[in-house]
């Protein structure tokens, strides 16, 4: 099968990453993992890509004088590296408006709530400080606007009585990196 030349965009630990490289290992998943991007040097996320033989570039956005500059930096890979799908996977840079509209319809990402519930930092604590019953996570289309695009898929994720924030965030990215590998097979197939 032909796969999709997909490339992944993080600031950290990149455990929803390493779900996609797994995925992608498998014959049949419509993706491979053909470039990681992080705005951070020391992201563990980039060691994961190496021991997994992904091509990495580290774009500091502190190198560039404004988002436009380094949106384009990033868009100029993806273009080099032949990318035909982004995902975004815990990137922390609000995008430009020129940058979404070029990947319209090609970029996802993955939030730790049931959006339109919870934008923004903190999605996991503001759902269990709020006392919410449940949590969840949400892959969606990515538009200017954040955490705002049409949602793709959205994995729910009760809040038990004896849960502490610690317990529910695991469960939550447990969630997530199936959620993540299910909504990307989805879109590309
Ligand atoms: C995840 O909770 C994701 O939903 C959010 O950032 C976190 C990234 O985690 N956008 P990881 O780097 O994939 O482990």
């Amino acid at each position: 099968m032909t796969k999709t030349n997909t490339a992944v965009l993080i600031s950290g630990n990149g455990s929803n990453l390493q779900a996609l490289i797994d995925a992608a290992q498998e014959e049949d998943y419509p993706a491979r993992i053909g470039l990681v991007i992080s705005n951070k040097s020391e992201a563990y996320g980039l060691e994961r890509a190496h021991k997994a033989g992904v091509p990495t570039v580290v774009i500091n956005h502190k190198d560039y004088p404004d988002r436009a500059s380094f949106d384009r930096a990033m868009h100029q890979q993806l273009l080099d590296h032949g990318i035909e799908f982004v995902c975004l996977a815990g990137f922390m840079r609000l995008l430009s408006g020129e940058f979404t509209r070029s990947w319209q319809g090609k970029m996802v990402n993955i939030h730790p709530s049931l959006l339109p519930k919870y934008k923004g930092l903190e999605a996991i604590k503001q759902a269990y400080d709020a006392g919410e019953k449940e949590s969840g996570c949400t892959v969606h289309w990515v538009i200017e606007d954040m955490d705002a695009g049409e949602i793709i898929h959205q994995s729910p994720v009760p809040i038990l009585p004896d849960d502490t924030l610690e317990t529910l965030t695991q469960r939550v990215h447990q969630a997530e990196h199936e959620a993540y590998v299910a909504a990307v097979r989805k879109v590309l197939q």
